[in-house]
C-alpha cells in the first residue's frame, strides 16, 4: 500500500498544514507525533528500511517497547511537510529496552526526529496507561496568545485553568479536567519531558512558558482541536487584558457550577474557587 495514501499519513499531514496555516509553526517551531496501531504498521511494513541505526532517545520509555510512531523531523518545517512528507517526517520504532530507536521510513537523508522525542515518548507513555491506551496524538505548538499570557499571568495551573475556561463556555465543555503549566525550562531536556509527563497524567494539555503548548488526543481532531479551542479563549483572554485588566463582567464560579451541572463535567472544586 502507498504509505502516502493511508488514513493517518493523510490525517498526520493534515495536521501539519492547519497548523501551520494558524500561524503557530514558524520556522521549524512545533512537532507532532502518532502512535501507530498494529494494522497501520501491518499495512506499510513492506516500504519499512533495516539501514538505519539504533540511536539514543535521551530517556526511558520501557512501556512502549516495540511501538511505532509516525513523528515530524527535527529542524524541519510543517510548511513543507505537505510538499515533501518524506523528507520532513518519519516512522521510527522503539526497541525492546524502551531507550532507543531507530528510523524504519522518511526522515530522508539522514533526518532525526524532533528535538521533543523524550517529552513526545515519556507523554505517550503516560496516556498509553490511561483510559487503555486510547490517546494516539501528542502535539506540539507555539500559539501567539497562549505564549503571551505566560509573561502576565502567574504560572499556575490553577489560574490559567480558571481565566481560560471564564472566556467561553466551550473551554470548560473541552477541557474540564483543566490545564497544565510548566515554569520556563531548557526544550528537549529530559527534565521538561519528566515535568511535562508528570502533568499529562492528570491533563490532556499542558503550557510551556514562553515557549508554546502540548496537547494529548485519541486523535489528530481531538489533539488539534484542543489547542485550537485554548488558543481561541487565550486570544479573547488577551483582548480583555488589552481592553481593560479588570473584568466588568465574567463567567462566574457559580455559572461554572450550574455548567458542570448540566453537562455532567464534574469540574473539580480546586479551580471553582472565588476570586
Ligand atoms: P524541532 O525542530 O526539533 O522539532 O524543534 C522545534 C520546537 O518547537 C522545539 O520545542
Ligand atoms: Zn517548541
Amino acid at each position: 500500500m502507498d504509505i502516502l495514501k493511508t488514513d493517518f499519513i493523510r490525517d498526520f499531514i493534515k495536521t501539519t498544514d492547519d497548523g501551520y496555516k494558524q500561524g503557530w509553526h514558524e520556522r521549524n517551531g512545533g512537532n507532532l507525533s502518532y502512535r501507530m496501531k498494529e494494522s497501520d504498521v501491518e499495512a506499510v511494513r513492506e516500504h519499512f528500511t533495516g539501514d538505519r541505526p539504533w540511536m539514543d532517545i535521551g530517556t526511558r520509555v520501557p512501556d512502549l517497547a516495540g511501538e511505532y510512531f509516525v513523528i515530524t523531523g527535527t529542524g524541519k518545517y510543517f510548511r513543507n511537510v505537505v510538499l515533501h512528507p518524506e523528507a520532513n517526517i518519519g516512522i521510527i520504532e522503539i526497541n525492546a529496552a524502551g531507550d532507543k530507536y531507530k528510523v524504519r521510513w522518511g526522515l530522508k537523508d539522514g533526518g532525526r526526529p524532533t528535538s521533543e522525542l523524550p517529552t513526545h515518548l515519556m507523554n505517550h507513555e503516560v496516556k498509553k496507561k490511561a483510559a487503555n491506551g486510547a490517546h494516539r496524538v501528542i502535539y506540539h505548538c507555539h500559539p501567539a496568545n497562549i505564549i503571551a499570557l505566560t509573561f502576565v499571568l502567574p504560572l499556575s495551573d490553577k489560574v490559567f485553568t480558571r481565566e481560560l475556561w471564564e472566556m467561553m463556555p466551550e473551554c470548560p465543555v473541552v477541557f474540564p479536567e483543566g490545564i497544565g503549566v510548566v515554569e520556563w525550562m531548557v526544550p528537549g531536556s529530559r527534565e521538561i519531558a519528566v515535568v511535562s509527563s508528570d502533568l499529562m497524567k492528570k491533563y490532556n494539555a499542558v503550557i510551556w512558558a514562553h515557549h508554546g503548548l502540548f496537547c494529548s488526543g485519541e486523535d489528530f481532531d481531538t489533539a488539534f482541536g484542543l489547542a485550537h479551542t485554548i488558543e481561541k479563549a487565550a486570544e479573547i483572554l488577551v483582548k480583555v487584558l488589552s481592553i481593560r485588566p479588570d473584568k466588568l463582567q465574567t463567567i462566574t464560579s457559580e455559572n461554572l457550577r450550574e455548567l458542570s451541572k448540566a453537562f455532567r463535567l464534574d469540574l473539580p472544586e480546586e479551580f471553582l474557587y472565588d476570586k
